[in-house]
């Protein structure tokens, strides 16, 4: 698509849980001509995501593990035209299918340094709760191309913060939050249109 002879990004957002990085992504862009969030995937009928996508109006799909996995979503990501596929928050493995169709195209966003507390099972509170038990002096937020293994596809940005010897899992969530909505809409940019960067 094309907007005044510059080429539009169309990016979609796939999330499972509460979605304030899905939020804090959409208010980044929502004024711009360059990129547009033109959808919410979560495969979570729960996830407050679905409720902050209503409420920004934007168009949000719940999908069952089915559609993931016989090639119906990526059907229906590849009719919007989509260019980057955004994960925020989301939880499930990316089939094969999906790499092979946007490769270096998918990004993720993790709670941890990696590639210290990632992997199958590590998300949300139980890489909050890894980190304090290992008596980490500090933790951060990791951004990644995706690949067929849990959160080793090659890393774009890491940014980190202390953690203070009394600080608990829930500490560690809101100081890593805070980065997370700092700086993942920043991030998407410098990708999606390099040369703002
Ligand atoms: C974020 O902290 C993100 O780093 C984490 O889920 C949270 C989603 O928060 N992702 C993972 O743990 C992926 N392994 P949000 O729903 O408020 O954006």
């Amino acid at each position: 698509m094309v907007n005044n002879g510059i080429p539009l990004k169309n990016l979609v957002i796939f999330a499972s849980g509460s979605g304030s990085n899905a939020e804090k992504i959409f208010e980044y862009f929502k004024d711009s001509t360059e990129v547009l969030i033109t959808h919410i995937f979560s495969n979570n009928p729960e996830a407050g995501v679905i409720s902050r996508a209503e409420r920004l109006a934007i168009p949000c799909t719940i999908f069952t593990r089915a559609e993931y996995k016989d090639g119906t979503l990526l059907k229906k990501i590849q009719s919007l035209n989509t260019d980057w596929v955004i994960l925020a928050g989301f939880l499930w493995l990316i089939p094969s299918d999906f790499i092979q169709a946007y490769p270096q195209r998918i990004i993720n966003l993790h709670p941890a340094l990696l590639p210290k507390f990632g992997g199958k099972g590590m998300y949300g509170h139980f890489v909050h709760e890894a980190v304090v038990e290992a008596g980490e002096k500090e933790s951060g937020i990791t951004i990644h191309f995706v690949n067929e293994h849990y959160d080793e596809g090659g890393i774009i940005f890491q940014s980190s913060f202390a953690v203070d010897p009394s600080d608990t899992p829930e500490d560690v969530a809101k100081k890593g939050q805070v980065l997370e909505h700092r700086d993942f809409p920043k991030v998407i940019a410098s990708l999606v249109l390099p040369a703002s960067s």
